[in-house]
């Protein structure tokens, strides 16, 4: 049997659907946005959307005035239509291709936000090297927001298996590099007028590690 290729599902997906017909579709990142309101995050912020697609964060985040924005994904398909949506503004975007458990930050960034992709690495390995690679491109006192399908939420995604957490379950996970400031729960409501379950954390990267 050939191993499943990530890549290649991601890029076919992109290239089959159209921005809103997928079930993660938000017009407006509503949770993602509030976090960045309460946590403060300054406009000059360097700013990285782990597996962020053709998502509209990127839209809002330089509406909002934000200078120093990255998007990495998995599938240049989607990169290709985040950048023809924003038109001119995508050059005041930072792209980059790369599987997430696999990218090795050469810079650091003061917030790593990832809706929905974190929670598709299911091998140990994986999700270790992905925490680590979160943890070194993180400057001191950055913070990472990831939100994830909960522990009521749905067991896969765009025909692919993934991996719930619970807002305990989640925070274990990244506790070895990372203070928990705040989770909570929402429900996303899908385009296909169906609802999925999200747990939602915000961290910090302590200066000094204990
Ligand atoms: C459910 S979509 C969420 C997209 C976006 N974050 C949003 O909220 O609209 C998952 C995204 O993660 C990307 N992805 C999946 N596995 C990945 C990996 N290992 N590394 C990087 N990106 C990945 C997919 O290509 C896809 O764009």
């Amino acid at each position: 049997m050939k191993p499943f290729d990530r890549k290649k599902h991601w890029n076919s997906i992109y290239q089959s659907k159209t921005t809103n017909e997928v079930s993660w579709y938000e017009q407006t990142p509503t949770t993602s946005l509030a976090f960045f309101n309460q946590l403060q995050i300054p406009r000059t912020a360097k700013i990285i959307d782990i597996g962020g697609g053709d998502s509209l964060l990127a839209d809002h985040l330089l509406a909002l005035g934000y200078e120093h924005i990255t998007v990495l994904d998995i599938s240049e398909a989607a990169i290709q239509k985040a950048r023809q949506r924003l038109g001119k503004n995508a050059d005041r975007v930072q792209w980059i291709v790369a599987d997430a458990a696999q990218f090795k930050p050469t810079e650091q960034y003061d917030v790593w936000h990832d809706r929905a992709a974190f929670h598709f690495l299911t091998d140990d390995g994986d999700i270790s090297a992905y925490i680590d690679h979160a943890q070194k491109g993180i400057a001191p006192n950055g913070i990472l927001i990831v939100g994830t399908f909960s522990k009521q939420g749905p067991t896969s995604c765009s025909g692919i298996e993934i991996k719930q957490y619970s807002q305990r379950s989640i925070t274990n996970r990244f506790k070895a590099f990372f203070k928990k400031i705040k989770c909570i729960t929402i429900d996303h409501k899908t385009p296909f007028n169906t609802l999925q379950h999200f747990v939602f954390c915000s961290f910090r990267k302590p200066t000094v590690l204990k």
